[in-house]
């Protein structure tokens, strides 16, 4: 089993989630998946394709069998993982677009979660989910983050019950102050996770 570690951050240098989040997969030290939104992006998908994803159409349309292809490799991915790391930064309240794309793709009924009489249930046996918070001024936990707890709510979503979070708000103070802190973060974490 291994680690699946999105990144999802613009920046590719003096990320406070690119790099909180690489501490993490280090000190976990398990074969990993890597999947960067940034620089490998989505392939935009068009209005119908992203109906007949959402349905798992069995519409021939060679766009869709590929848009459906590519769903079907992202959520192989989280098969195949027993943890999986979100790293986000917070763009305007929320995730950023291509995080966004993913969990569209990666959000399919009958396949990664089913409705039943109680409501609906996942269907990924992922064991757990770390998500890695990074922000400016908009304090993660509070009432203006519609990120770290709408991915908690994918994550549940999908089958994945057990969610931590590392936070790293603040980016225009210290980010050395911003960084060891996360990293203190990830070694409590790692620590009560191998007890
Ligand atoms: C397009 C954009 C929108 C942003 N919106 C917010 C916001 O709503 N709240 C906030 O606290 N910070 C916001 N920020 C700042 C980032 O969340 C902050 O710099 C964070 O550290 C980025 O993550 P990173 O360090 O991994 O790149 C925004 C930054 C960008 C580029």
């Amino acid at each position: 089993m291994s680690i699946l570690h999105i990144n999802s951050s613009a920046r590719l240098e003096g990320s406070n989630s690119r790099i909180i989040g690489q501490y993490l997969v280090d000190k976990l030290d398990q074969p990993v998946i890597s999947r960067d939104l940034v620089q490998q992006p989505l392939p935009p998908i068009s209005a119908e394709d992203l109906m007949g994803v959402h349905g798992s159409s069995a519409s021939e349309r060679e766009s869709l069998q590929a848009q459906l292809a590519l769903s079907n490799a992202l959520i192989d991915e989280l098969r195949r993982s027993d943890t999986l790391v979100l790293a986000t930064p917070i763009y305007n309240f929320g995730i950023p677009a291509s995080l966004k794309q993913w969990v569209d793709a990666i959000c399919r009924a009958g396949v990664s979660f089913k409705y039943t009489d109680q409501g609906p249930v996942g269907l990924l046996g992922v064991k757990r989910a770390i998500v890695v918070t990074a922000s400016g001024g908009t304090p993660i936990g509070g009432d203006m983050d519609f990120a770290s707890g709408y991915l908690e709510h994918i994550c549940k979503f999908i089958g994945i019950n057990e969610v931590y979070h590392i936070t790293a708000s603040g980016s225009k103070g210290k980010p050395e102050q911003l960084i060891a802190s996360g990293k203190q973060q990830v070694d409590g974490l790692v620590a009560t996770l191998a007890n």
